[in-house]
């Protein structure tokens, strides 16, 4: 088969290179350090499957105007993508499907906004309605930052139109559970669950981010008993309730769980594949991807993923002041070095090519540094080997992905 993916990051990276094991892949736009990456516009392009990495794009209506084309899409239409374009939209649905969330109000307006703060506990969560890039969301316990939040995003100055209106949630404490599935509109199956490392700073300190590391399975928290709850009672819910509205969903649902003292709750879905999540769950894929979300984007899913038993960890490489404007057009030494070790692949995000054909960094997140080992321990002791050999001016990662379930497993 041909497959297409759409997008330019290291999540692209990584759908292309476990879906290249079976099939011919281009990716587009791509970026100079992913095999196949063509600068053709998707509607150009001739191809048996295409599958669309990031959510501004779905959101927009790429996979309508694909399948519109006669195309073969695994990813969601505008209508569907909705779960992730507008939090309002996504927890009334929540609301509606039964699933266990975070309580919460939604308000375009000052001071009904500050009223509903002033009679909340002592978590206060700002985010944006829109896409913010995962930066959208303040967590605090000081109520005045939330208000001056609250503030800034709707008079458009802190997200523009992102954030013109706001949802405030009740703050939800317990580790972090990202659990992606597949889905053909009608039947939904899991893949290996994952957790991701939001915050910019070791011992989760500082911005959110688009997520600084991962690692699966995550076996210390989850079980296939406990995946098995979580279709049942919170993602088989929302397919329901999204077929009841009359949205044909296909592609990635991804689950971004709590596990609360009072049980797990669902803080948000992405309506595509996670970033770096994809990272360490599509290496441990076992069998043919290709076949999976054709399956999905068919109509006609058969398929039960599985995945080997190895770990899998990553470590996000960013550039200096990230996630604030990032420094870009540094020389990225090592590359190759890290990538020749055993088990090791470097996925390539925000990188460009210089003037004399060097690769440098070019955004925000640069590298996903992923490794294999028989154990999460094994596979951190790796990737973070991996990681040391990589270097340019002002680099930024975090020292303690996967560290806590580090011998757990
Ligand atoms: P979201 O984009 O909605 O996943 O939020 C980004 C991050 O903010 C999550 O991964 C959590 O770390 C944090 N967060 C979101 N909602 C809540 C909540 N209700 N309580 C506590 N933390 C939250
Ligand atoms: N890793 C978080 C996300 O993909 O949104």
């Amino acid at each position: 088969m041909r497959v297409c993916v759409v997008g330019s990051g290291g999540r692209e990276h990584a759908l292309a290179s476990t879906l290249g094991r079976h099939h011919d892949v281009v990716v587009t736009p791509g970026n100079p350090g992913i095999p196949g990456s063509v600068d053709t516009d998707p509607l150009e392009i001739d191809s048996d499957l295409f599958v669309i990495g990031p959510e501004a794009p779905l959101v927009d209506g790429l996979a309508d105007q694909l399948r519109a084309m006669g195309h073969l899409v695994f990813g969601p239409g505008a209508d569907g993508a909705r779960l992730e374009g507008s939090k309002a939209w996504m927890k009334q649905l929540l609301v509606d499907a039964g699933v266990p969330t975070a309580g919460h109000g939604s308000f375009t307006a000052v001071e009904p906004a500050l009223e509903f703060l002033n009679s909340m506990g002592d978590l206060f969560v700002i985010k944006t309605d829109g896409l913010a890039a995962g930066k959208g969301v303040l967590v605090t316990e000081d109520r005045d930052e939330a208000g001056d939040a609250v503030r800034d995003y709707l008079s458009g100055l802190a997200f523009g139109a992102a954030g013109q209106q706001v949802v405030i949630e009740e703050g939800l404490t317990g580790p972090e559970l990202s659990l992606l599935a597949v889905t053909d509109g009608r039947q939904v199956v899991p893949l290996a669950p994952a957790q991701d490392f939001k915050r910019i700073g070791d011992g989760d300190s500082g911005p959110n981010t688009g997520g600084m590391g991962a690692y699966s399975p995550v076996a210390h928290l989850v079980d296939d008993l406990l995946v098995a709850d979580l279709m049942a009672h919170s993602v088989e819910p929302t397919l329901a309730e999204l077929q009841r509205r009359g949205i044909d969903y296909r592609g990635v649902l991804y689950a971004g769980l709590m596990l609360t003292p009072s049980g797990p709750k669902m803080l948000e879905y992405n309506c595509r594949f996670g970033d770096p999540e994809t990272q360490v769950v599509l290496p441990r894929y076992a069998g043919d991807l290709g076949e999976l979300l054709a399956q999905a984007a068919g109509g006609d899913l058969r398929t039960q993923p599985s995945f080997v038993d190895e770990s899998a960890v990553t470590v996000v490489c960013a550039s200096e002041n990230y996630p604030a404007a990032a420094r870009t057009g540094d020389v990225i030494e090592g590359l190759d070095a890290a990538s020749a070790l055993d088990a090791v692949t470097v996925f390539c995000a925000g990188v460009d090519l210089d003037g004399e054909g060097r690769l440098v960094t070019a955004g925000g997140r640069v590298l996903a540094v992923t490794a294999l080992g028989s154990t999460v321990a094994a596979a951190r002791a790796r990737a973070y080997e991996a990681a040391d050999l990589i270097s340019w001016p002002g680099l930024v990662r975090r020292s303690d992905i996967a560290a806590a379930a580090d011998g757990a497993d």
